[in-house]
């Protein structure tokens, strides 16, 4: 018998649960992070033909003019190939939608914000990315990362990355991130806060090396601290010559820096 109570008052929570999400999803609010169980990749299939085919008709009113027939560029810059995945790989379609709101430039003809999905999608298929059976939707955009052939993993040479490390060097020798986490790309120069901030912080360390150039003001007070260091990536010309960042922020992340 009291088996079946328990039984009873598992299914009554499940109901329960459900008409919560119900209520949610009825009330127009985004489903909570938790709910949205895993990130997913331009190539999983995250948009449908009949989306893309609305985002071109739109592209074609809107964009077309200065970002080619073909969306290799002219006025405006090449929204396909090399170029495309240079400029967006590693970052996920939120990004990607916030740059498209300024456009066209001038915003004396913003669209809505479901053009903009749209022809999210139709850059996606143009680039060659896909099809699935869900329409892509504002609320998985931050879901959604962009990557080229080689994974999301691989940054390209002079994005804008984020790496945390302790701060070596010296003015004289010059500036060192040592066993340092490996680099990410990011949208934002400045130092992170909030949220963003408490991510970086749970950051383990790693065992990466950069070198630190441009950096003002001085770091010196920070020589032995576990640092964020946001800059453009500048890989070295062959393995053994290593990589740099030139510098745009950084910020003291621990007084004490070192691996466990
Ligand atoms: C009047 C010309 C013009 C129109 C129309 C226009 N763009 Fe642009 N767009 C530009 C220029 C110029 C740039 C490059 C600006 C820069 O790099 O700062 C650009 C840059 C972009 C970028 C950033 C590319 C990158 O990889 O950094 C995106 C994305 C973009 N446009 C999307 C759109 C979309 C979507 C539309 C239509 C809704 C549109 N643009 C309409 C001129 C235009």
């Amino acid at each position: 018998m009291k088996r079946c109570r328990d039984i009873g008052v598992t299914s009554a929570l499940v109901v329960a649960v459900m008409l919560i999400m119900a209520v949610e999803l009825a009330a127009g609010q985004t489903l909570t992070p938790a709910l949205i169980t895993q990130e997913r990749s331009v190539k999983d299939g995250v948009f449908t033909p009949d989306q893309a085919a609305r985002g071109r008709e739109r592209y074609e009113a809107s964009c077309q003019r200065c970002h080619g027939i073909d969306l290799a560029g002219g006025a405006g810059r090449s929204l396909t190939g090399a170029v495309f995945l240079r400029d967006w790989t590693g970052l996920t379609l939120d990004s990607l939608f916030e740059r498209m709101q300024s456009m066209p430039p001038g915003g004396s003809e913003s669209l809505a914000a479901d053009a903009y999905v749209d022809i999210i999608t139709y850059v996606l298929e143009r680039n060659g990315f896909p099809a699935g059976g869900d329409e892509l939707s504002t609320r998985f955009l931050n879901a959604v990362r962009v990557e080229g052939e080689e994974g999301p993993d691989v940054v390209p040479n002079f994005a804008l990355v984020r790496v945390v490390g302790c701060l070596a060097g010296s003015a004289a020798d010059g500036w060192r991130l040592a066993d340092a986490s490996a680099e990410v790309r990011t949208t934002d120069p400045e130092p992170s806060a909030g949220d963003e901030l408490r991510a970086v912080q749970a950051i383990p360390l790693g065992e990466g090396a950069f070198r630190l150039m441009y950096v003002f003001p001085s770091p010196e007070a920070y020589v032995g601290h576990m640092v964020e260091t946001k800059g453009l990536l500048i890989r070295g010309a062959s393995d053994s010559a290593g990589d740099s960042l030139n510098v745009t922020s950084v910020q003291s992340l621990a007084p004490r820096c070192g691996r466990p």
